[in-house]
C-alpha cells in the first residue's frame, strides 16, 4: 500500500547528536536506566505516543483566537460541539487527561467490590480501580481469526463470569483499541456481541476509546463489511454500542494534553459535573485552558481524518516491517505500536539478567533511541526473587504522531540492524538499586561494560 507524511514541516526542532562515548558517560550517570536519560540527551524519543505529538498550523491558529472565560467560553462550546458530533452522544464533559475521567466515572459507575471486567485495563486504569476498591478482571480473547482483532474481549468467558458476580456486581471497560499488551484493535462484531450481554446481564458498558480512530481504521482495512465507510462513521458506529465513552486526547486526539466523558445519562453527567468542581475544575474547562481546548478540537478532527490515519498506522507498520528484516523480533500482528521480545532480540542473556533492559540501553547507546519496556520486570515477587515468571521482557516503541519521518525510521532500522549484528557482544544487566519502579531503578552491565568487544 502506497502512502506518506499527508503534510509538509513548517516549524522544525535539530535533533540531539551525541557520540556513543558520549552517551555511554550519560546512560552510566543515569544508573544505566534510560528513563532517566534527559530528553535533551535523547534522538529518537520513541517511550510513548501520549501528548507527545506535533501541533498543525490549525491547532496553532486556533490557540490565539482562544477564550479564557470560566464559564461556557467560546473554546468550550466549540469542544462541545465537536465530541458530540464526533461521539453521537448528547452529553460531554472535558478533563485534563484520560485518567481524570476514570477517577471520576469509577465511584459513580460501582461500589467498592465491585468487578470491572475488561479485554485488557491499561496499568493506570488498573490504578484507579484498585483505588476505587474494585477488583479487575481482564478477559482477553485468545486470538482471533487471521489474528486481525486479538484486542477481542472474550465474550463467551464474560458471560461465565458475569452469571457468577450478577448484574448489581460489575461494570465492563473495553479499550479501544487496548495498548497493552501488544496495542491489538477491537472488531465492530466483538462490540456489538459484548454490547448485547452487557444489555442481558444489565451492567454499563464503557469505552475506553485512547485509540478509536486507529480502531476505526483497522476495522475499515480489515474488516470488508466496513471498506467504504469513512473512519469518522465507523467511529460514531462503534460509538453508538456504549453506555459511556472516555477518550485521553493525548493519543488519538492528536494534542498534548485533554481528554473527555461522553455519555447519554444525564444522571450520570450530572454525578461527575458536580465530582469534577472539585477536582478537575468548573464543567466547561475539566482543567485545561481554553487555548488547549481549541487546540483538542482541531485535534480530535485531524486525528479522525482517513488519510491521517492511514499515514499514522501504516508507517508503523512499515517500520515494524523493516525491523524485522533487520532481524528484530517484533511481535505480530503489529497494531498500535511496535512491540520487541527482548528476551528473543538478545537470546545469549538469560531472563534474569534483563535482556530488554540491556537492548533498551544498546538502542541509547548506539542511536539516542529511547522505548520503553512494560511490565514490572525488576520488581521482587512473592518469594524476594527478581527472576519474575510473569516478566514478559517486552520493548515497546510508540511513534509520535507527525514527528519522524519515514527517513528517521530508515536510520533507526539501521542502528537495530548494527546492535542485532553484535548482539553477542552485549552484556547482561543486574539491579543495584529498586526502590519504587523500573522508571527509576539503578542497573549495570554484568561486567561493567555494556558491550564487550
Ligand atoms: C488504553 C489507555 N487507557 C487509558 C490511558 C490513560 O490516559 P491518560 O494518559 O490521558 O491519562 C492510556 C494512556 O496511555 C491508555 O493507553
Amino acid at each position: 500500500m502506497s502512502f506518506m507524511e499527508p503534510f509538509r514541516i513548517k516549524m522544525v526542532e535539530p535533533l540531539t547528536s551525541l557520540t556513543m562515548e558520549e552517551r555511554i558517560k550519560i546512560l552510566e550517570h543515569s544508573g544505566w536506566n534510560p528513563f532517566q536519560v534527559e530528553g535533551r540527551h535523547v534522538t529518537f524519543d520513541l517511550a510513548t505516543d501520549s501528548g507527545t505529538g506535533a501541533l498543525s498550523q490549525d491547532q496553532w491558529a486556533a490557540m490565539m483566537q482562544a477564550d479564557e472565560g470560566y464559564f461556557y467560553s467560546r473554546s468550550f462550546k466549540k469542544l462541545e460541539k465537536c465530541v458530540k458530533s464526533l461521539t453521537g452522544f448528547q452529553f460531554m464533559l472535558p478533563a485534563h487527561q484520560g485518567r481524570a475521567v476514570e477517577h471520576l466515572l469509577f465511584p459513580i459507575l460501582s461500589k467498592p467490590g465491585m468487578t470491572v471486567f475488561s479485554n485488557y485495563l491499561f496499568p493506570t486504569t488498573r490504578g484507579i480501580a484498585d483505588l476505587v476498591g474494585l477488583h479487575a478482571v481482564d478477559v482477553p480473547c485468545q486470538g482471533s481469526p487471521d489474528n486481525s482483532f486479538n484486542g477481542n474481549i472474550d465474550c463467551e468467558r464474560l458471560k461465565v463470569e458475569l452469571e457468577k458476580v450478577g448484574p448489581e456486581g460489575a461494570m465492563v471497560v473495553l479499550a479501544v483499541a487496548s495498548t497493552t499488551p501488544t496495542g491489538q484493535p477491537v472488531s465492530m462484531a466483538n462490540i456489538q456481541d459484548l454490547s448485547k450481554i452487557c444489555s442481558k446481564f444489565d451492567v454499563p458498558l464503557i469505552m475506553d476509546g485512547c485509540r478509536y480512530a486507529e480502531n476505526a481504521y483497522f476495522i475499515k482495512t480489515r474488516d470488508k463489511e466496513y471498506k467504504n465507510m469513512t473512519c469518522k462513521h465507523i467511529a460514531l458506529k462503534m460509538f453508538s454500542y456504549f453506555d459511556h465513552v472516555y477518550v485521553s486526547a493525548k493519543k488519538d486526539g492528536v494534542y498534548n494534553t485533554g481528554g473527555f466523558l461522553a455519555t447519554n445519562s444525564e444522571d450520570v453527567y450530572n454525578k461527575v459535573s458536580g465530582r469534577m468542581f472539585y477536582t478537575e475544575g468548573f464543567q466547561t474547562y475539566g482543567g485545561l485552558t481554553g487555548r488547549d481546548m481549541e487546540a483538542m478540537t482541531i485535534g480530535l478532527l485531524e486525528g479522525i481524518d482517513d488519510k491521517f490515519l492511514q499515514y499514522r498506522v501504516e508507517s508503523t507498520r512499515m517500520f515494524g516491517d523493516i525491523l524485522k528484516e533487520a532481524g528484530v523480533h517484533v511481535i505480530d500482528p503489529i497494531g498500535c505500536g511496535i512491540y520487541l521480545n527482548g528476551a528473543k532480540c538478545l537470546p545469549h542473556i538469560p531472563t534474569c539478567e534483563y535482556p530488554a533492559f540491556a537492548l533498551h540501553c544498546a538502542l541509547y547507546v548506539s542511536g539516542g533511541i529511547r522505548c520503553a519496556q512494560l511490565g514490572d520486570i525488576l520488581k521482587l515477587d512473592e518469594s524476594n526473587e527478581r527472576e519474575n515468571p510473569k516478566s514478559q521482557h517486552i520493548l515497546r516503541i510508540q511513534i509520535p504522531r507527525r514527528v519522524y519521518t519515514l527517513s528517521h525510521m530508515l536510520h533507526m532500522r539501521d542502528i537495530f540492524k548494527g546492535i542485532i549484528e553484535k548482539r553477542e557482544t552485549i552484556s547482561g544487566m543486574r539491579v543495584v538499586d529498586f526502590t519504587s519502579s523500573d522508571y527509576s531503578a539503578v542497573l549495570e552491565p554484568l561486567n561493567g561494560k555494556l558491550f564487550d568487544e
